[in-house]
């Protein structure tokens, strides 16, 4: 069952946009205050794309995005010109406004084959993030959706997401669309400073109720595997996501 105390429910989608931008840059301050870089795995999907516009638009000088290292928790098996591509989205709304060097962008290959580029993400994380103890690449926040069925990154029902949890990344073939996808693993995510899941929409509220009000069960609702070791794990919801919540 996930912690209400650690539960933002806003008005609505801008106000939510609002709350996760100040999120990304209070964290990045904190990060680079403390370690002079700050790591940010982003979220797919579409529900962060306007807090990723409300950042390039409104924090072009308020950051040394210099600083700033770009990571994602998921990503299509497509091109990353497609316009299901994650990198894509969020090129087209954050990195490309804000002249994000490419080479503080760390994509996911989707292109390539799905277990191939899943390793080779893995390095990438390996080489470039801190490890904890535990030696798991450590990102200061990683962003989060989730799914109508409770799925967050590209941990979907129907596998235990902790099944083969020694890996980092992996490349899970998704029934529902017929498809493989890149994720990040529980254990990366858990091992993050900070993990942010926002999420928004009546859609979303079933899943929502079960995570809040239910026995964690997450070979149903995968997103309630999420248990950072040391981190800070925060939801942030809108009131039509919220509307099921038990009072
Ligand atoms: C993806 C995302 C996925 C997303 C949820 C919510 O690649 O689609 O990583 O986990 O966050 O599906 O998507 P929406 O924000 O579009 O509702």
């Amino acid at each position: 069952m996930a912690n209400r105390e650690k539960l933002t429910i806003v008005a609505d989608d801008a106000a939510l946009a609002r709350v996760v931008t100040n999120l990304v840059i209070g964290e990045a301050q904190v990060a680079l205050n403390a370690r002079g870089r700050f790591d940010l795995a982003l979220a797919g999907g579409t529900t962060p794309k306007a807090a990723y516009a409300m950042l390039a638009e409104e924090h072009r000088t308020t950051l040394d995005w210099s600083r700033v290292r770009f990571f994602f928790g998921d990503e299509r098996c497509v091109p990353p010109d497609s316009t299901e591509s994650n990198y894509r989205t969020a090129h087209d709304a954050l990195l490309g406004p804000l002249d994000i060097a490419g080479a503080r962008v760390f994509r996911m290959r989707g292109e390539d084959q799905p277990a191939a580029a899943a390793a080779a993400y893995a390095q990438v994380l390996r080489h470039e993030l801190t490890g904890d103890a535990a030696g798991t690449p450590t990102f200061d926040l990683v962003l989060l959706g989730m799914g109508p069925d409770g799925h967050t990154a590209s941990l979907f029902p129907g596998e235990d997401p902790r099944v083969g949890d020694d890996d980092l990344v992996r490349a899970p073939y998704v029934a529902k669309f017929a498809t493989h996808r890149l994720t990040l693993t529980p254990r990366v995510i858990d091992a993050a400073r900070v993990v942010a899941i926002a999420t928004a929409g009546d859609a979303k509220s079933d899943a929502l109720h079960a995570v809040f009000d239910g026995p964690s069960d997450p070979a149903t609702y995968p997103i309630a595997i999420l248990a950072p070791a040391s981190g800070d794990l925060r939801w942030f919801v809108d009131r039509a996501a919220a509307a099921k919540l038990a009072r």
